[in-house]
């Protein structure tokens, strides 16, 4: 049993110049029984990704390309809200080398001076019911090529724009200093003790947004999350909850 807010030692951690996806190779690890606490960085990615078949643009050494594998006793449902304490440990990781105006947008982008610095892919394995694995897969931008840049189809920002100099290699250790901690303690704490530092953090707190899914579109007012961390919308007077999965946040 480690010391309360003791960091778990990595088990194993593989460095490649180039793979497919960091995320799959960590999803592979955990399929053939090994992954728990596996950490996979990358130089680049060929095949990088993001939700829903989207791509996440990776060339070498344009930032870090970072996924842990990690197993849950419990089912599913106890991981609701993993992705925005992913963010929150992302956002002090950041704190630590002062990268000004850093924010969260639900669920899963770190933001920074309105456009998105960081991506966070959360990918399950396992039966889901009594025992779950999931990898969180975690795409930095620390200097993007601009010719990269130029298939991204919304706004984006690198490190090197807003607090340049950063070492990589300490920046992968801060955010594992955050991360693995709260993996460690997750089951226990659940979302409720992220949430307040998300609800400081949200980039779209009481603005005007729209969630879209594949069928349909609400617009309101965004109204935080509860927690659970459903996003909270206020849809012309009466609060809906809506969850991860299901759909996209755009400002209207
Ligand atoms: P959602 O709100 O559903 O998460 P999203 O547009 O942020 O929507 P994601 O699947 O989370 O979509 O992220 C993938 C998207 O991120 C890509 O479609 C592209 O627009 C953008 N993207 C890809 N590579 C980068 C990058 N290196 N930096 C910033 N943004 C990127
Ligand atoms: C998003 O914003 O949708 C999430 C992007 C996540 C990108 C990271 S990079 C490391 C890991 N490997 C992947 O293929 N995707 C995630």
């Amino acid at each position: 049993q480690l010391a309360s807010g003791a960091v778990p030692l990595l088990r194993e951690l593989q460095i490649f110049d180039q793979v497919d996806s960091t995320n799959a190779r960590v999803l592979a690890g955990l399929e053939s029984g090994i992954g728990h606490g596996q950490v996979v960085l990358a130089e680049q990615q060929t095949a990088g990704r993001g939700r829903r078949g989207r791509t996440w643009e990776s060339p070498f050494g344009a930032g870090i390309s970072l996924s842990i594998g990690w197993q849950f006793s419990g089912g599913v449902q106890l991981l609701e809200g993993l992705s925005l304490a992913v963010g929150v440990a992302l956002a002090r990781a950041l704190a630590k080398f002062d990268v000004p105006d850093v924010r969260l947008k639900w669920p899963n982008d770190v933001w920074c001076r309105g456009r998105k610095l960081a991506g966070v892919l959360l990918e399950l394995s396992g039966d889901l019911t009594d025992r779950c694995a999931v990898v969180v897969g975690i795409g930095l931008n620390m200097r993007l090529p601009r010719a990269a840049a130029e298939s991204i189809g919304q706004p984006w920002i690198d490190l090197a724009e807003v607090r340049p100099g950063i070492s990589r290699n300490s920046l992968v250790a801060a955010m594992l200093d955050e991360l693995l901690p709260m993996l460690a303690g997750y089951p226990d704490d659940g979302f409720g003790r992220w949430r307040d530092e998300w609800l400081a953090l949200d980039q779209f707190a009481g603005a005007q947004v729209c969630l879209q899914s594949a069928q349909q579109r609400w617009c309101g007012i965004e109204r935080g999350v509860d927690g659970s961390g459903a996003l909270l919308l206020d849809v012309d007077g009466t609060l809906k909850a809506f969850h991860g999965g299901e759909v996209s946040l755009r400002p209207a």
